[in-house]
């Protein structure tokens, strides 16, 4: 961040204030309003924070008109060429990717914090049969304070490296367990020897009855999408990490909370949504009149998978998953129907004016949903993946957040409801209680 020499000035009821000019490190222009209150009386409006920087960070540089995403610096397009999650994950939390010894080290920390607490796997026997695998993660998450109840704000973040390899490696390990539970199969234990995304595969689908064979294919696209997926600047689900971690609630407290805000619709869910719709438009056989659907204001469908609050071209996380989906389907001999269905949606939304004219277009979700299908994840699974990968971004902002001189985040608001004056009749006719 450079502290630019500029001002703007604002009239205010015939008041001038001078409000600093920040420039940031990619040229991006902000006014710091920080005084306005205190010297006008006034606050700013901005539901939905559309136009509010709430935060100074250093992690994800997003340029949302030309499609570009960077972690720490390192372009995305050569973290999938070149490092493997665990070393984006560190890169996320501590600033650097990891030398080969720091590289050890954290996958050996990884690997230790692997195991559940066992009296925790009796948890997921007494959620009904059906239940969401989201909900049960954040509840999940939510009880690891109970089961370690010494780690407090200071010893973790004095000990990052301890509390980011315990949550990113136990995490994985209760979505495994999860869905073992959902499916009525024995849990599989974490094991030694095999990297982040080998270990997770062989969980999920490893059984008694039926070794799993580990393909390094599907290793690989597993790692892929999970570094596409580890972080995306001041996301809904991070504003939450970072608003409830304000409050210096614990870390686990604050990471359910943000497993429970990805897990909407129009956020991480997005992906189980669009392979849903995609079903349905694959059953009625009408693109068209699905695109007419999401263009109808009287309609509250919506082309999921579509659209995005930052980008207003082609998300470059979309643009390679879909080249990776469609290499992955042809080299695997895999074919799924729901691609062609895709493509064609696709392809008839951009050519629409519709969304042509509101820059609409593929998000990170449209095409996630088929790659996971291919490596036989359930779709009811498909948001945990997201909040797995997700993991190392959210301990990054929580940890720059605690290191930094943040406040409790506490916004204003414009009362717009009753005054004593419409209320007064309602009291005056009421009697005082007997106490
Ligand atoms: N289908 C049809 N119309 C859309 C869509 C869509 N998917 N997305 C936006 N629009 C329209 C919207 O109706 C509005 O039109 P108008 O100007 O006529 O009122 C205009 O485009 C601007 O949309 P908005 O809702 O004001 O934009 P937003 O920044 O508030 O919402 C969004 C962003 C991602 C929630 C929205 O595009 C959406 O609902 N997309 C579908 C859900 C989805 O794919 N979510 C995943 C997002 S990426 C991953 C993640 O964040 O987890």
């Amino acid at each position: 961040m450079n502290e630019s020499p500029n001002f703007v000035t604002l009239e205010v009821e015939g008041k001038s204030v001078r409000l600093p000019v920040v420039i940031g490190s990619e040229g991006e222009k902000a006014i710091d309003i920080g005084s306005l209150r205190r010297e006008t009386g006034y606050v700013t409006l901005d539901p939905s924070f559309m136009n509010t920087a709430a935060c100074y960070s250093q992690i994800t540089f997003i340029d949302g008109e030309k499609g570009i995403l960077r972690y720490r610096g390192i372009p995305i397009e050569d973290l999938v060429r070149k490092t493997m999650f665990i070393e984006v994950a560190y890169l996320l939390v501590h600033g650097e990717l990891p030398n080969e010894e720091q590289r050890r080290n954290f996958s050996a920390m990884l690997n230790v914090n692997s195991m559940l607490h066992e009296d925790m796997r009796h948890f997921f026997d007494h959620f009904p049969q059906g239940a969401h695998p989201m909900h049960i993660l954040s509840t999940m998450i939510n009880a690891l304070a109970a089961f370690y109840p010494n780690v407090d704000l200071k010893s973790m973040s004095e000990d990052i490296d301890l509390s980011s390899a315990r949550l990113i490696s136990i995490v994985r390990t209760m979505a495994a367990f999860a869905y073992k539970k959902s499916i009525g199969e024995p849990v599989v234990y974490p094991r030694h020897d095999l990297s982040y995304c080998a270990n997770f595969l062989n969980m999920m689908f490893d059984s008694p009855v039926r070794p799993y064979q580990i393909h390094p294919e599907a290793v690989r696209i597993l790692n892929i999408l999970f570094i596409l997926h580890a972080d995306h600047e001041q996301n809904c689900s991070t504003t939450a990490v970072r608003t409830i971690g304000s409050a210096q609630v614990n870390l686990y407290a604050t990471i359910s909370a943000g497993i429970s805000a990805l897990s909407g619709p129009l956020h991480g869910g997005a992906n189980q949504a669009v392979i849903e719709m995609l079903k349905m438009i694959q059953a009625d056989g009408n693109v068209k009149k699905f695109i007419d659907m999401a263009k109808d204001r009287n309609n509250p469908f919506r082309l999921m998978g579509f659209g995005h609050r930052v980008y207003k071209t082609y998300d470059p996380r979309a643009a390679i998953i879909k080249k990776e989906c469609h290499d992955y389907l042809e080299r695997t001999h895999y074919t799924d129907p729901l691609l062609e269905v895709a493509r064609e949606v696709e392809e008839a939304a951009l050519h629409d004016s519709y969304f042509i004219e509101r820059n609409l277009y593929p998000n990170v979700d449209f095409y996630t949903g088929i790659l996971y299908r291919a490596l036989g994840i359930p779709e009811n699974m498909f948001t945990v993946m997201f909040a797995l990968a997700r993991l190392p971004g959210w301990v990054a902002h929580w940890k720059e957040m605690i290191g930094g001189e943040t406040k409790i985040v506490r916004p204003r608001q414009i009362y717009i409801g009753k005054t004593p004056a419409d209320t007064v009749d309602v009291m005056e006719n009421r009697e005082p209680l007997l106490h």
